[in-house]
């Protein structure tokens, strides 16, 4: 069996047309959709996503602001900032690219946000929202890696469900929306005894904990969904370098009946619903 590739591109860009439509008709009722942006220190990979979040905004027709900080900057600078764009109604979305410097609590930035502008869905109250099944805002990945699902009509109330990681950013937030959608799901993660005997019962396998290429198609139930959050590179062999995911996109597509690859799969839906995100809190200023 070779799997169905779920093109992540191709729906990322339809959900993104959605965004502009909404945006210009949000535009006719006086209020254009804003994201503020805050980047401290010269991490590249940081610099890039932030750079992808700003680009995404202009090409919905949405605002964005952008704030650049040195890596020693103190942190009441970001946090005075923080506090004006809470105040701020033109603001809709306020976003910290993490990770922070170590002389930053990251915690407390995260909750120094206004639970009404905090797109990422990181803190505490909306985290709490979340588990209680009324979420206002759901973290960008899991919401994109179910809006994949949805869009693949796969079946989630019933299924087992398999997350490999525990993040707060991607696995707990994952488990509880297929939780909230009937899948009995299981979290596994470094200290789980024999994953395999896990994954292999997975009829919806999200593989989330960064390490290249870990789960093989031998751990795959034959005709699985299979999510790839994983955004690594091959550390060596003929692609040494190039971006590959936690799957092994090789021996798993013989296996899986459905798989996203890496890149094109979960990558760009991640930056789709953090506009989606901005979009519903710049709409629900109207409501
Ligand atoms: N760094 C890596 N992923 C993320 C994310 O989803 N949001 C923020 N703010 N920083 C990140």
């Amino acid at each position: 069996m070779t799997a169905r590739i779920i093109d992540g591109v191709a729906l990322s860009a339809s959900v993104r047309g959605g965004l502009a439509e909404r945006a210009a008709a949000l535009k006719e009722r006086g209020v254009t959709p804003c994201l503020a942006v805050l980047l401290v220190g010269e991490d590249p990979a940081s610099a890039v996503y932030v750079r992808n979040k700003v680009a995404g905004c202009e090409k919905t027709g949405m605002r964005s602001l952008k704030f650049v900080y040195p890596t020693d900057v103190e942190p009441a600078v970001v946090f005075a900032k923080i506090a004006e764009l809470n105040a701020d109604a033109s603001v809709h979305g306020i976003l910290v690219q993490l990770p922070l410097p170590k002389h930053f609590d990251s915690e407390a930035v995260l909750e120094a946000i206004s639970p009404a502008k905090d797109v990422d869905g990181f803190h505490a109250e909306n985290v709490g929202a979340l588990m209680q099944g009324n979420p206002r805002f759901i973290p960008c990945t899991p919401y994109g890696v179910m809006k994949m699902l949805e869009s693949e009509g796969v079946k989630i109330a019933g299924a087992e469900a398999v997350v490999v990681g525990r993040s707060n950013i991607v696995g707990k937030p994952m488990a509880m929306l297929l939780l909230a959608q009937s899948a009995t799901v299981t979290i596994c993660h470094s200290r789980s005894k024999d994953l395999a005997f896990h994954t292999r019962r997975a009829d919806i396998l999200v593989a989330a904990v960064g390490k290249e290429r870990m789960i093989t198609g031998d751990m795959i139930k034959p005709g699985a969904t299979v999510i790839d959050v994983g955004m690594n590179r091959f550390a060596s062999g003929p692609n040494a370098g190039k971006l590959c995911g936690d799957v092994d996109f090789e021996t798993a597509k013989d296996v899986a009946g459905l798989i996203t690859p890496v890149p094109g799969g979960v990558g760009p839906m991640t930056i789709t619903m953090l506009l989606t995100n901005t979009m519903e809190s710049a709409e629900r200023t109207l409501k």
